[in-house]
């Protein structure tokens, strides 16, 4: 059992969800391969890839990227590219991307500059990677001066989530890839955030769960690219939602909370900020809450809203020295809001200060439950 349809961009292609389907890899692949795969994942991801690829006949290059986001830089895409120039391919040849965001920001990238763009087809193998990373073509770069300085707009020949790769995920993993996952299911689909809020969703589900569920959080993320493929329209930004606060959280703590533990209280907060600046009838403050308690992410750093200011500044959405908050009343009315006055952002965060002392006291009970089950 397996899904598939197209992401409608130009030319649009097409994404393929369940279990095994990495196995059909050559039918995306006419001629030579490069295999740019996370060590951490050569075996056994990369192995099947490429043994896939080899019974059908392809001449196969492996070249594994050591695991992290340091592998994210112009060092290593130099050293990638030369090493496709010695062997040498031509333009015919198809880079193939088996591992989480990194491999395939990092893949995509090669693909999009090698001999001035040749194709590629991502194969991501985590949660974190198949609900967001993987859907939209942003192929890039970190620069020491900050993340994803570089890259371009390079839309992959085909994706293949291979559900079974979530069976081999780690637990933290598993639940970092939910909260993007979640975050779609607050833009744009009730029963998806219901289905990770209830657990029907997480890592104990099987392959059809996990099939069905994925499929639906890539539906979501796929019409939005559809809708605007370059984020030059209002509609991507809405991605954004929770990591305004959540990318300041990460970097306030040294990175010590990974991106989506940031990004579960960077969701909190934008709930608080749409309840005290929209006043919607619907709260989504409590599918917030049912989130961080679901996920378990470390606390946030303890910080004072003013040090935040500097990492809020900076935020890419930001138009005119003006942030722009993402705010999702409820599933289907997210959009981007620009004129929040500044004491309603900062009552916001006092609210939300309050409200994680409370579910710190809940994680405390509930957290020895969790890591014995895991
Ligand atoms: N991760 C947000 C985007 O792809 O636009």
């Amino acid at each position: 059992m397996s899904v598939a349809f197209d992401v409608r961009v130009d030319p649009p292609y097409p994404v393929r969800i369940g279990p095994g389907v990495a196995a059909d890899v050559a039918a995306y692949v006419p001629g030579d391969a490069a295999i740019l795969e996370d060590a951490n994942v050569a075996t056994p991801h990369g192995d099947a890839v490429a043994a896939a690829l080899e019974a059908a006949g392809r001449r196969v290059v492996r070249l594994p990227i050591e695991p992290g986001e340091v592998s994210k830089s112009v060092a290593t895409w130099e050293s990638l590219l030369r090493r496709l120039a010695q062997v040498p391919f031509d333009r015919s040849v198809t880079i193939v991307a088996v591992g989480g965001g990194v491999t395939g920001d990092l893949a995509g990238f090669v693909a999009a500059t090698y001999l001035r763009g040749v194709a590629w087809v991502n194969v991501p193998t985590s949660l974190l990677a198949m609900a967001d990373a993987a859907i939209g073509g942003k192929t890039g770069l970190d620069l020491p001066e900050g993340k994803n300085l570089v890259g371009a707009f390079w839309q992959p020949r085909a994706v293949l989530m291979d559900v079974g790769a979530l069976a081999t995920l780690p637990d933290a993993a598993f639940r970092e890839g939910l909260v993007e996952v979640a975050k779609h299911g607050l833009l744009a689909d009730a029963a998806l955030l219901e289905a990770v809020l209830d657990g029907t969703f997480g890592p104990d589900a099987d392959a059809a769960a996990w099939t069905r569920w994925v499929a639906a959080s890539v539906r979501v993320k796929a019409d939005v690219v559809a809708a605007d493929a370059r984020e030059t329209g209002g509609a991507r930004a809405t991605l954004n939602l929770g990591h305004t606060v959540g990318h300041a959280l990460e970097a306030a703590s040294g990175h010590a909370l990974t991106h989506g533990e940031a990004v579960a209280w960077g969701l909190l907060y934008a709930a608080h900020l749409t309840h005290l600046h929209l006043h919607p009838e619907t709260d989504g403050r409590d599918a917030a809450r049912r989130l961080v308690r679901r996920v378990a992410p470390s606390p946030p750093p303890d910080v004072a809203w003013s040090d935040l200011q500097a990492y809020l500044r900076r935020d890419k959405k930001n138009r005119g020295g003006r942030i722009r908050w993402v705010m999702a009343p409820r599933p289907g009315a997210a959009r981007v809001v620009e004129d929040v006055p500044a004491a309603v952002q900062e009552a916001a965060w006092e609210a939300f200060v309050e409200d994680v002392a409370t579910l710190r006291d809940v994680r405390a009970v509930d957290r020895p439950e969790r890591d014995g089950g895991a």
